[in-house]
């Protein structure tokens, strides 16, 4: 993944738990950089390796532990130079799901070896629609789950989500029902 996700997850340790926690993780990733670059690419498995040593440090489910990160990625993705695509797709939380896609492309411009996850929003009520969430990765649901809630919070709606469909032998693709409480 881009160095800019492994600096996230660098600054929210940095935010919550202090350098010294930073350095303690970093070894037990087996990770020697303490810092990455934003916009050069790494292999995948030191960001899962990092999330792996985050749980033994702080003893929470590699499931919290990705939920918790999904929601600090959108304050701090959206005070990156990025931040303004996400208010592209327009002001509602269900607008900017429905332009995840284009947001991601482009942000491709500039990363021209991202590997983005796709999105389908289906809008099965006025209040209740279906997110289908379809990635190359795995075992990463629990953070979009977390993305979702702070999406929400940012556009200042109140939303229940809960996970219909995992991906499996017989789904290619996660599923999360989303409802929206305020409508
Ligand atoms: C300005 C805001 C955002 C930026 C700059 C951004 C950028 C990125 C980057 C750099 C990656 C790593 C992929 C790679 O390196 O191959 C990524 C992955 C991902 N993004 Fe975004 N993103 C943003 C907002 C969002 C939002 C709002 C969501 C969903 C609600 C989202 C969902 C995801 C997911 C689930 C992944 C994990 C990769 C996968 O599933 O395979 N992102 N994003």
């Amino acid at each position: 993944m881009y160095g800019m996700v492994n600096e996230g997850i660098r600054t929210f340790i940095l935010d919550n738990h202090g350098s010294e926690a930073w350095r303690t993780i970093c070894a037990k990733a087996g990770v020697d950089e303490l810092e990455f670059e934003r916009m050069s690419s790494y292999d995948d498995t030191i960001t899962y390796n990092l999330v792996g040593a985050i749980c033994d440090y702080t003893g929470l489910a590699a499931r919290d532990v990705l939920c918790v990160f999904g929601k600090y990625w959108i304050e701090f993705a959206g005070a990156s130079t990025f931040g303004t695509l996400m208010r592209l797709s327009g002001e509602s939380f269900v607008d900017q799901l429905k332009g995840l896609d284009d947001m991601h492309d482009r942000i491709l411009l500039s990363m021209p070896h991202l590997k983005p996850p796709s999105f389908e929003v289906d809008q099965v009520s006025k209040d209740t629609c279906l997110l289908h969430y379809y990635s190359d990765r795995d075992g990463l649901a629990p953070m979009v789950e977390g993305l979702l809630h702070g999406l929400a919070a940012k556009t200042g709606e109140r939303i229940e989500v809960r996970q219909v469909t995992p991906k499996s032998d017989t789904s290619d693709h996660d599923v999360f029902e989303i409802r929206l409480l305020d409508r």
